[in-house]
């Protein structure tokens, strides 16, 4: 097997959050109560009232896993492993939850597997938002619900700060902006022609977090504030000024139907793998991958094939 980095220089670069205490100091202690609430809100509006298998991309530490109840199995999937040790500690071990460390850009399932998706504060982190889409789109049934947030470039903040010259990129155009490195904006008129490029129909979009202000948020009660936002987050449809959108995208035309029994799949070679802890095998191109306490590793493979 070829060493990890080497694999992947030719794929689009992760943001590594491995060993980072991101759940603990942006949401415990961040003073991110405002928005945290917000987001339940609009989840709870765009979630479907049951399923059977939902993918979470890019899940952390499992900050929202619990919001995806009506679903009977989460597979929680991030490239940080140190992510989804945490999310472990706080989901636990039962059947409900499968945890695996692989890339967004490489994923390890067979196609048409799941009913349900989400991808949340995710996307901002992906070069080739596009292709991120696409390699979803490949593992969900036909009608499975794709919910999407991303990072809106055209926010009011973003407005007035290139109306009053504090800002050089132009917030209404359409590509998006690399505001630090592998963080990214997004254009929704950009993200909605990528998703329907993608098979996928946008049924909802609601506006989020339109009060990410700190004076506002210091000034006024936590309660209000998500009131006003859940009122705010319904002109989602007609217009999107908001700092995060949600989309509830479903997935039209037709999918593959997994062969029964199967589950996941060589992301070096594409094959189907027999699900055989601690040591997955590719009887095909002899890739290995490990699950070490649980956690399945799919991180070694080298690239797959672009669709
Ligand atoms: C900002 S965090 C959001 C975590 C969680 N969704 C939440 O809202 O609390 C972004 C997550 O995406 C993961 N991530 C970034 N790029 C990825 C990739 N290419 N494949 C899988 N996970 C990725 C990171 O490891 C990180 O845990």
């Amino acid at each position: 097997m070829t060493d990890k980095k080497e694999d992947m220089t030719d794929t689009p670069p992760v943001c590594n959050y491995e060993g980072s205490d991101y759940q603990t100091s942006f949401w415990d202690e961040g003073g991110r109560a405002y928005e945290d609430a917000c987001e339940e809100i609009a989840l709870k509006r765009l979630l479907p009232t049951g399923g059977k298998l939902m993918l979470e991309l890019g899940a952390g530490a499992g900050r929202n896993t619990p919001r995806y109840r009506g679903y009977e199995r989460v597979v929680l999937l991030d490239y940080s492993r140190t992510q989804l040790e945490q999310a472990k500690q706080r989901l636990g071990d039962s059947g409900e939850y499968i945890y695996v460390a692989a890339d967004v850009y490489h994923l390890p399932f067979v196609n048409g597997l799941f009913d349900g998706a989400t991808m949340i504060r995710t996307l901002h982190h992906m070069a080739e938002a596009r292709l991120a889409l696409q390699q979803v789109r490949t593992v969900l049934q036909e009608n499975a619900i794709f919910i999407l947030e991303y990072a809106n470039k055209q926010n009011l903040k973003s407005i007035l700060r290139y109306l009053l010259r504090r800002q050089s990129w132009n917030p209404f155009s359409p590509e998006p902006i690399e505001f630090a490195a592998l963080n990214f904006d997004f254009h929704p008129a950009t993200v909605r022609s990528w998703l329907q490029l993608c098979n996928f129909s946008v049924e909802r979009q609601l506006t989020v977090s339109h009060f990410r202000i700190g004076f506002l948020k210091k000034s006024l009660p936590l309660k209000l504030l998500v009131f006003l936002d859940s009122l705010a987050q319904l002109t989602g449809d007609a217009w999107q000024f908001s700092p995060s959108v949600f989309t509830r995208n479903r997935m039209v035309g037709k999918s593959e139907i997994p062969v029964e029994g199967t589950f996941f799949k060589c992301p070096a070679c594409g094959v189907a793998l027999e699900d055989t802890p601690p040591d997955l095998v590719c009887a095909t191109c002899g890739e290995h991958y490990p699950v070490v306490d649980g956690i399945y590793d799919f991180r070694r493979a080298a690239p797959a094939a672009q669709e």
